[in-house]
């Protein structure tokens, strides 16, 4: 028997953007998923899915989750038939959209088998691993979400379009900062959010080359107020960025609402997270006082709310 783990993620900045090689900055959460696996009597592989979730999310992604462990499989030689394993999945995150729920198992897997089969596999493969498996979920996954999960900490991340290493560097902060995360409830389908974005920017080039020029120095601009610790500024280039992914089309009623309320509440600064389409919002809320006033507004509309740090 096996175990292993992979973090949560939550993107400050780019997501969508990050997927056309500009730079993002993402951190771990606290909250990770775990996978234990166990060798078994049987003819193949048995799933044992007991994350916490939020309702319908393990149903509505299934059949991407069945595609993502055979990946899984394959990149690393393992066959469940000549293998049979029961894969037991579970931990403290939440499995819904916008918290990288589909990176942090692919990870969490990687680990557990890295370890049964006793593959002597660094971080590097793993996450490589973790890849493969991310694309059972969208064809094109950009390479964010499995890297906050296997590394973790606050990355700045750059996608390789040529082909080659991704480039990831660590963001030290003076200090862990505090975040809530306003859940919609929706469960988004990454493929079809990513897929509709591509569409947009074909049929509207000059568009989206407008936003994608205001989105990279945003970024820059973001990065050195974070390692300046300026919050507000911080918070003010996150409103920047929500605006940009209204533009190009992923935010919707549920997720401005819920930006809405915690600005209204005194948020620094807030925005859709992950895909958008429902998943989570981000609201950067420095000290205990504002994140709990935060939260607690959003639990007032009827939302869930998670309170976490950054930077940790
Ligand atoms: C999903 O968490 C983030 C996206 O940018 C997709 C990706 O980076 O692969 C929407």
């Amino acid at each position: 028997m096996s175990e292993g783990h992979g973090y949560g993620k939550t993107i400050l900045f780019g997501e969508h953007f990050v997927v056309y090689g500009r730079p993002a900055i993402a951190s771990a959460l606290g909250s990770k998923t775990t996978a234990r696996v166990e060798r078994i009597r049987a003819k193949d592989y048995e799933l044992v899915d007991n994350r916490p979730e939020t309702p319908n999310y393990k149903k509505e992604k299934f059949e991407e989750q069945k595609k993502s462990l055979e990946n899984i499989f394959k990149a690393m030689n393992i066959d469940p038939k000549k293998n049979p394993l029961r894969i037991t999945f579970g931990g403290d995150l939440k499995a819904a959209s916008g918290v990288g729920a589909s990176a942090a198992s692919c990870a969490a897997l990687a680990r557990a088998l890295n370890q049964e089969f006793e593959l002597g596999l660094n971080d590097e493969k793993i996450n490589e691993i973790a890849y493969e498996g991310e694309k059972g979920y969208h064809g094109t996954p950009s390479g964010i979400d499995n890297t906050a999960a296997v590394f973790g900490g606050l990355i700045w991340f750059v996608k390789n379009s040529e082909g080659g290493p991704n480039t990831m560097d660590r963001l030290n902060l003076k200090k862990p900062v505090e975040i809530v995360l306003g859940n919609t409830g929706i469960t988004s389908s990454t493929t079809e959010v990513v897929g509709d974005v591509k569409k947009a920017k074909e049929e509207n080039p000059e568009k989206f080359e407008r936003i994608f020029d205001e989105y990279n120095k945003l970024v820059n601009a973001a990065k050195s107020s974070l390692l300046k610790f300026d919050l507000k500024k911080t918070g003010e280039l996150m409103d920047k960025n929500h605006e940009l992914l209204q533009e190009i089309g992923v935010s919707c009623d549920e997720l401005e609402l819920l930006v809405n309320t915690a600005r209204e509440s005194g948020a620094f600064g807030a925005k859709l997270t992950g895909t958008g389409r429902g998943g989570l919002m981000i609201a950067l809320t420095p000290g205990g006082e504002l994140q709990n006033r935060v939260a607690e507004a959003i639990e007032g509309e009827s939302f869930s709310a998670l309170k976490t740090r950054i930077g940790v």
